[in-house]
């Protein structure tokens, strides 16, 4: 009997030296989420996005069973930043993720540096988030990164004279800017600008500044979700299409997790963005298919929960390169050049700024067969870095 004991000791002890102990512990995905408040929306899209890529993809990544810890930043930097220390200090994660809003991400940049913790940004995406830590890659986009191909598309179709309407923040100023010097480095003009507040902006009176101003086009940033349905409401309301001015947008203001309430109001808008519901590949359809799954809801996944499934295929193949064992600064070195085939086509991680370099497509919105509403790619550009870096 003490003899079987001394065996399966002896066993136990073999197996303890081939698997380190950490590789036995939970890999702990720290997500920062926007989980309440006005961009709740945002945490509810990422969150499902990362449990749809373990539906597919298994719980467990070299030897370690994945755990997701949720945590709200009810959409303020001071709480991204006190629940990013928690997950750091108490609940001792792997990695950070998630980050809907960049104002968060900003919040939480020097505790990864701090802590050499890898910092996944799945969504946030004014161009400088990715500098303010060594320990931060994104795989979503950037705000400049898809406002160029949309600059350079309205000048190619005619597009000469231009108002721009951004929220007043990161990405809004990002695009603005962006959007200005693409245009006018090739003749366009900009014929007015407004910066709207980031919290419950009132758009009736820039529209109306606006139509007034009689511009071609209207250039178009807001963040995803409601912000994008009350100002798609008020153009149709205010009769801009009628008065012949186009609006063209990044494709977060026809996002496809609210499309649907918008109405009639942004057929045939023309936007650009990394990703579409209506994107045809095999990637898409398993995407699609296990983000219902895991949602229980009609709503539609977009953009965002695609950042969430991408940079989970990250951390599996960062996990798998280092068998279980996570290192800050090795995870980084495997991130940087690393590839993933998204359900938005393929995606390289940039060595050099550790950006995502990806293909921006150019949609219009329409109504298919099945009587909604989808950004249709009709064009695109490859190969696409953000340009200001
Ligand atoms: C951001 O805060 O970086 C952000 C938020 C919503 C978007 C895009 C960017 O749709």
């Amino acid at each position: 009997m003490f003899k079987r004991l001394v065996e399966i000791l002896a066993v136990s002890a073999a197996c303890v030296a081939a698997f380190p102990a950490a590789a036995q512990e939970p890999l702990k995905i720290g997500m920062v989420l926007e989980m309440s408040g006005g961009f709740a929306d945002f945490g509810m899209q990422m969150m499902n996005g990362a449990r749809a890529y373990m539906k597919v993809h298994g719980d467990t990544v070299a030897g370690r069973k994945v755990q997701l810890i949720v945590k709200d930043t009810t959409g303020v930097p001071d709480v991204a930043k006190r629940v990013a220390q928690e997950l750091v200090t108490n609940d001792k994660v792997d990695f950070l993720a998630g980050f809907g809003l960049t104002p968060s991400a900003l919040a939480v940049a020097s505790l990864a540096t701090e802590a050499k913790k890898p910092m996944i940004v799945m969504n946030a995406a004014t161009s400088i988030i990715t500098t303010r830590s060594p320990y931060i890659a994104r795989v979503s986009f950037t705000l400049p990164q898809v406002t160029a191909p949309l600059a350079t598309w309205a000048l190619r179709n005619g597009i000469t004279r231009a108002y721009t309407l951004v929220a007043d923040y990161g990405p809004g100023i990002d695009a603005e800017t962006q959007f200005k010097k693409t245009f006018t480095a090739s003749g366009g003009q900009i014929v007015g600008d407004v910066r709207t507040p980031m919290r419950n902006p009132e758009f009736a009176p820039f529209l109306q500044r606006i139509k007034d101003a009689r511009p071609q086009a209207v250039f178009v940033f807001l963040p995803a979700g409601e912000q994008a349905v009350g100002f798609m409401k008020g153009f149709a309301e205010r009769e801009l299409d009628k008065a012949g001015i186009k609006l063209i947008a990044t494709g977060d203001v026809t996002e496809d997790g609210v499309i649907e309430a918008m109405g009639d109001a942004p057929l045939g808008v023309v936007t650009t963005q990394h990703y579409s519901v209506a994107h045809d590949s095999a990637q898409n359809r398993i995407f699609l298919k296990a983000y219902a799954e895991v949602s229980g809801s009609s709503q539609r996944a977009n953009f965002m929960a695609v950042g969430a499934w991408d940079g989970m295929a990250a951390i599996y193949e960062v996990a798998r390169r280092l068998n279980g064992a996570i290192d800050g600064d090795k995870a980084m070195e495997i991130l940087k050049g690393m590839k993933i085939d998204s359900p938005r086509g393929p995606v390289t991680i940039d060595p050099a700024t550790r950006d995502p370099i990806e293909t921006i497509y150019v949609r219009r919105v329409e109504r298919l067969k099945d009587g909604k509403l989808y950004n249709v790619e009709f064009d695109q550009f490859t190969n696409v870095k953000d340009p200001t870096r």
